[in-house]
């Protein structure tokens, strides 16, 4: 009964081994507890007390023994550790060259975004064999993104972001679940994942027509709601130029640096006074919050990701590592944001 499968078959890269861990420990606890309680019911039996002033032999301890049962646990369950540590690092990391897919969940329903505009509802296109790295936050309540057969499973918080990666190794439908309850139809808040093999997924996406890419639906929301009136390309704006922006260190009134991603730009929209770009006034309208959808601030992240530095210039490095002439003048630095050094904030 396909339908009441405990435990899909491994579908995903890091699934297999996840298994096996599971297995382990199930196996290992389980042993633990039945040599546990088969003992406490040998020694009931064999060493009760059989007459009413009898005394048992006084024992003073056995070093052997206490060394034994404390080393040999010790070194199990710490190697159980190990694994399970090593493993959940794994999950938590995607590789650098995984797709970028935006999720945004509503009740109830699933929406799920590619940087090239491509959108669906509660269905996921994927290759088999490459990584695929999804940034999802919900519109209203918390829902939860689990893909059994992929051994994925991660909370979907509103106004903030959170990932999961995985990489599909066996072409096939895989159920997708909402795993929070989040209301009445929580149980109907269900997908598809189809992983396809490469070949028939370019031949997939060259039938989908996509609507314009969602830095493209980003550029026009920027103009749309008046952004590019204080953020000047040119670094002269009264304030901070997003050029080359993403994934850059940002030095903050606060004397704190934050790197430029997708979280802080985020934030930069809907509380524009949480943390203030050094050399800038704090004067950015509070309204964007209500005004914008969160599929809305997607495109604007999309196209704040996609405006990098003028050709030619620096490239920030892929590694996140600061190039050297970042962080000589305050606020956002480096080449790619020429002249936003100004000392003096400028209010309009
Ligand atoms: Cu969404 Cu349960």
């Amino acid at each position: 009964m396909p339908s009441l499968l405990l435990f899909p078959p491994p579908a995903s890269r890091i699934a297999a081994e996840y298994d096996l861990l599971f297995w382990l420990l199930v196996i290992v606890c389980g042993l633990v507890a039945i040599g546990i309680a088969a003992f406490v019911i040998f020694a009931a039996i064999r060493y009760h007390r059989r007459r009413e002033n009898e005394l048992p032999p006084q024992i003073s301890g056995n070093m052997k023994l206490e060394i034994g049962w404390t080393v040999i646990p010790l070194l199990i369950f710490m190697g159980m550790f190990a694994w399970g540590a090593s493993l959940y690092v794994d999950m938590r990391q995607p590789p650098g060259n995984a797709t970028e897919i935006y999720v945004v969940a509503k009740q109830w329903m699933w929406k799920l975004q590619a940087l090239d505009g491509r959108r669906e509802i509660n269905e996921l296109h994927v290759p088999v064999g490459r990584p695929v790295k999804l940034i999802m936050t919900s519109q209203d309540v918390i829902h939860s993104f689990f893909v059994p057969a992929f051994r994925v499973k991660q909370d979907v918080l509103p106004n903030r972001f959170t990932t999961v990666w995985f990489q599909p190794d066996k072409p096939g439908k895989y159920h997708l679940f909402c795993a929070e309850y989040c209301g009445t139809k929580h149980s109907g808040m269900i997908g598809y994942v189809y992983a396809m093999d490469p070949r028939q997924y370019d031949l997939w996406l060259a039938q989908g027509g996509a609507e314009g890419s969602l830095a493209s639906t980003g550029e026009k929301l920027f103009h749309q709601f008046g952004c590019a009136n204080c953020h000047h390309f040119d670094g002269h704006g009264p304030c901070p130029d997003l050029k080359g922006l993403y994934r850059r260190p940002v030095l903050l009134t606060s004397g704190q640096t934050v790197t430029a991603d997708e979280s802080y730009i985020r934030e930069s929209i809907v509380d524009p006074g949480a943390k203030i770009v050094a050399g800038f006034a704090d004067f950015m309208p509070r309204t964007f919050k209500d005004q914008l959808t969160e599929d809305q601030i997607i495109a604007l992240i999309a196209y704040i990701k996609a405006i990098g530095p003028e050709p030619g210039a620096q490239q920030p490095s892929s590694t996140g590592e600061v190039p050297q002439s970042y962080g000589e003048t305050p606020g956002i630095t480096g080449s790619g944001a020429p002249g936003v050094s100004s000392d003096q904030p400028e209010v309009r």
